[in-house]
């Protein structure tokens, strides 16, 4: 595996009290960047459906959309762990469909992990995948597949509904899964998820008593600045930046001063 991070390795990092770094990323370009910075955790979100695709949500997405982006990202990553994303109704409609649609995201896809989302209900399937070999990581919260059941984008979790998610959280881990994803809920929750289990959790809007973060790539590097949830934070702005080298490369074109000579054969 050429040195690439294993479910053992991450584990190892969340015994040692050291946060975890995650981001999603769906090609070759930006995995080689991700390599640089030494981020330990790839995700080849179903969000690529946002950010790639240009849907509005992830539910368009098919399992053969995650395994292209999955295998652009395993050719410019060879030391993160890589988890990929099951989309919708790739495991909702029966225990055997979502069995068979993990095996492709490893066999074909060569990525290490994979993600659900959902509660308790899916702790038989998850055992089954583990008993299968296959790591699961979990994801509760605002689990976007469910966003018409959500009536749209919001904090889960609150009220009442902490309890359940808590009982959720623990079912998932009984079941074995490995990690957990917890997507925005509130930051006193998130901890005491975090407390009450013995994997790592990995939270998006779910503050930072997380025994990690995950961001989207493209969000985190401010390429589509009018996007910005609360819990985003911009880390660079590069809308600004590749706008502009995209009008100085038209202006030198127009001008006829790109090429010069030294740009010439
Ligand atoms: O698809 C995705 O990118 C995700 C993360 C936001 C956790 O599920």
């Amino acid at each position: 595996m050429n040195g690439r991070k294993t479910t053992k390795d991450i584990r190892k990092i969340y015994e040692s009290g050291k946060r975890l770094t995650m981001v999603t990323c769906y090609d070759y370009t930006f995995a080689r960047l991700v390599e640089q910075a030494e981020i330990e955790m790839i995700l080849v979100g179903d969000s690529l459906g946002n950010v790639i695709q240009g849907h509005d949500t992830t539910l368009p997405v098919e399992v053969d959309d995650i395994i292209y982006h999955t295998r652009a990202v395993m050719r410019g990553n060879h030391s993160a762990h890589v988890v990929a994303d099951m989309p919708f109704m790739s495991y909702q409609a029966s225990h055997e469909v979502g069995v068979m649609n993990a095996g492709r995201l490893l066999k074909a896809g060569g990525a290490q992990a994979i993600k659900v989302e959902g509660g308790a209900h899916l702790a038989p399937m998850i055992q089954t995948l583990v008993r299968a070999g296959v790591p699961v990581c979990g994801h509760l919260g605002l689990t976007p597949q469910s966003v018409h059941a959500f009536g749209g984008f919001h904090v889960q979790g609150k009220g009442e509904a902490a309890k359940t998610l808590i009982e959720d959280a623990l079912a998932l881990q009984d079941a074995g899964a490995y990690m957990l994803v917890l997507e925005m809920v509130p930051a006193d929750l998130a901890a005491q998820v975090t407390e009450e289990l013995n994997i790592p959790t990995i939270g998006i809007g779910a503050g930072n008593r997380t025994s990690g973060q995950v961001l989207v790539i493209q969000d985190l590097l401010g390429l589509n600045l009018s996007f910005k949830p609360k819990f985003l934070k911009h880390f660079a702005t590069l809308e600004n930046d590749v706008v502009g080298a995209l009008n100085a490369y038209k202006d030198e074109v127009v001008e006829g001063t790109y090429p010069d000579t030294d740009h010439s054969f």
